[in-house]
Parts: structure tokens; sequence; C-alpha cells
């Protein structure tokens, strides 16, 4: 059984945003998902969905199976029992998600005593080992977050994550607002942390660059479908759906003179998810598009082992490469 199977997941916001429309995802133990793509694009409806945390009239429909039990369908009080200690989420930027009048320390300690593991001593001493842990002194525990910076404060959610054990973690931008040596801090802790407990991580970014290098499977969404999805570096490096490959070549290449003085970007604005276009919802910038891109929606199909991406244009060249890994037992389909 995998740690996380999403299967055919929507997310409509109240006033008719199509925000997520039919993701299928799987993630295995100790294995690390990216997910990319441009602004608006649903990264974060599909994390917080994850956990159930969207605001109320947002309407949700398919399956999000996290060690076999589907989220969506559990009772309010598992629910509870199950953010922190089976899935947990550092988001988008820290300032906002840590209290400002209370103490990073108790902060830490609250999920730990929400889920009973630990008495108030216990949870004490364990906010300042985890602490530790992200590379802070335990006696920062007695600050308040304006004492921290900003990366000091992604380091404390990141404890708080941890806190109890998750089976699972969701970094939505973790790095967003710090600068390039933070950046690259955090997300070696993030990655550290993962290795050495075999729990799965999501993380989500607009940086596809950084996702090749962090993780190993990269799922690419645009217009709140998953269009491309396989090994983070192959996609990185050759990404079949042409939006996958616009994303990936709008990042120059380390040592490539070529994409260094004009790296290429993609023309247009992404869609409104209130009202997207009939077809492909990338055929009005796609460069490659057909005439039949106007009406048909393929959905994710094999595109090399252990490799979907969602165009009419792979089908035709479906064919395995030489030196993939064995592909995965079953190629799901989004639905369109
Ligand atoms: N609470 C909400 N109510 C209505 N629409 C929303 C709400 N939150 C997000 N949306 C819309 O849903 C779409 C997806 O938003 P989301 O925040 O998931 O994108 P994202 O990929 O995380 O973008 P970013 O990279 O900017 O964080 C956007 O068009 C957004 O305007
Ligand atoms: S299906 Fe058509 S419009 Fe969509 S990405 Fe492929 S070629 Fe472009
Ligand atoms: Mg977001």
């Amino acid at each position: 059984m995998s740690l996380l199977e999403v299967r055919d997941l929507t997310v409509t916001y109240a006033g008719g945003a199509a925000a997520v429309r039919g993701v299928d995802l799987r993630l295995e133990a100790g294995q690390k998902l990216g997910v990319a793509g441009e602004s608006g694009c649903g990264k974060s409806t599909l994390a917080l969905a994850l956990l159930r945390l969207l605001p109320a009239g947002t309407r949700t429909g398919g399956e999000i199976l996290l060690d076999g039990e589907d989220v969506l369908a559990m009772k309010w009080g598992r629910l509870r029992a199950v953010r922190w200690a089976g899935a947990s989420i550092v988001f988008q930027g820290a300032m906002h998600s840590l209290n400002p009048v209370h103490r990073v320390g108790d902060q830490i300690a609250e999920p730990l005593l929400l889920h009973r593991r630990a008495t108030p001593s216990e949870a004490r001493r364990k906010a300042g080992e985890l602490l530790e842990q992200v590379g802070l002194p335990a006696a920062r525990a007695a600050g308040h977050p304006h004492e921290l910076s900003g990366g000091q404060r992604q380091r404390v959610m990141i404890a708080m994550a941890l806190a109890c054990d998750p089976m699972l973690i969701v970094a939505d931008e973790p790095t967003t607002a710090l600068d390039v040596m933070i950046q690259a801090q955090i997300l070696r802790l993030i990655e550290r942390t993962v290795a050495g407990r075999g729990v799965g991580l999501i993380m989500i970014s607009h940086d596809l660059a950084v996702l090749a290098d962090t993780c190993d499977r990269l799922a690419v969404m645009y217009a709140g479908r998953v269009v491309e999805e396989g090994p983070a570096r192959r996609v990185y490096a050759d990404a079949r759906h042409p939006y996958a490959r616009a994303l990936s070549a709008a990042f120059p290449r380390v040592g490539d003179p070529a994409s260094r003085f004009a790296p290429r970007g993609l023309a247009g604005d992404p869609p409104d998810p209130a009202a997207l276009p009939a077809g492909c919802a990338f055929h009005p910038r796609c460069p490659v598009a057909l005439e039949s891109c106007a009406v048909d929606d393929p959905p994710l199909r094999v595109a090399g082992a252990g490799r979907r991406a969602a165009c009419v244009r792979v089908a035709q060249d479906a064919a395995e490469e030489p030196g993939d890994p064995a592909p995965p037992k079953e190629a799901r389909r989004t639905t369109p």
C-alpha cells in the first residue's frame, strides 16, 4: 500500500473556481515528490485539500488515501488525530503561520500536548530538542516569532511539523522570500529530516530547478491538473508536455551560456479557473497546439517508463527510454 494515494481529486471554491481538476498522485514512504507550476495553478489548494484545510463552502471530490484511509471521508475526531500526527504542513510564509503573541517553544509543544504525546514538562524538553534538530539553540524556545529572522521562523515551522513524528510532510513553498543561502540551508534540512525518518515529503514550488535537485519524482501542474509526472531530473531535463518544457526552459542552466543570455519564458497568462477554455486548458498558449486541442482534453498517458504526460502529441513518442527505471505497476489516468 502506498503512503499516499490521491485519486481523481477535484476542488471547486465557492465562487466557482475549479482550482484542482482530477488529480491522481501516489507517494511511497521515504519518497520525495515535487509539485511545480505557475502561480495560481492549484498547488496550495492541493496541499490544503490533503488535510481538509480548505475554507467552508469549497466542494471537494475524489479520494485521498493516507496509509489506506480516506481523509475526505474521515469523521472530525479522526481528522484531528491525523493532522500533525499523521501528516503535517509547512505553510507558505512562516510569519503568517506562527502566532505572534505566543513563545515559539509553546507553539512547538502545542501539537504534542493536543495529541497527548507528552506531559507539559516533556513537551517543553522535546520543543528544545526539536529546535536543536533544526539548527537553532534550545534557548530560542523562549523567544517570540518577531525576534527571529525569516529563515529561523521557517526552521521553527519545520520543528512544529516534525513534533508528532508524522508519516507525511507537505512543504508549501518553504523557502519563498528567503535569500538563496538560507533557501539552500532550509531545503537541505528538510531533505535530511525526511531521509533519516522514512517520512514521505511533498515539496511545492514554482521553481522546477530546486525540485529537480531535491525530489525523486516531479509533478507539473497547469490550470488545476497534473500535466506531466515522472522522475524529477528527467522531467526537468527532458519534459514531454509542452507546458512542462516551457517551464523548464524558463530556468537558465548552469554552464549553458545560451540559456544564460536568452532564458525563454512563456507568453500569455494562465487561465482563470472560473472560466477555463474548452479542450486542453493550455491550448491558447501552446506553441505546438493542433486544431483538435481546442476541443479535446487529453488524459495523462504513459510517456516513457515511469512517466506520464497529458498531451495529444505525446502518444506518438511514448516509447520507453533506454535505461529508464521500471514503470509503476499501473499507469493511472486523470479524468478530464
Ligand atoms: N479561498 C479561495 N477562494 C476562491 N478562489 C481561490 C481561493 N484560494 C485560491 N483560489 C483560486 O484558486 C486558484 C489556485 O490557487 P492556489 O493558491 O492553489 O495556487 P498556487 O499554485 O498555490 O499559486 P502560488 O504559486 O501563487 O502560491 C487561483 O486561481 C486562486 O485565485
Ligand atoms: S494537447 Fe495540444 S494544446 Fe495541449 S499541450 Fe498538447 S499540443 Fe499543446
Ligand atoms: Mg501557493
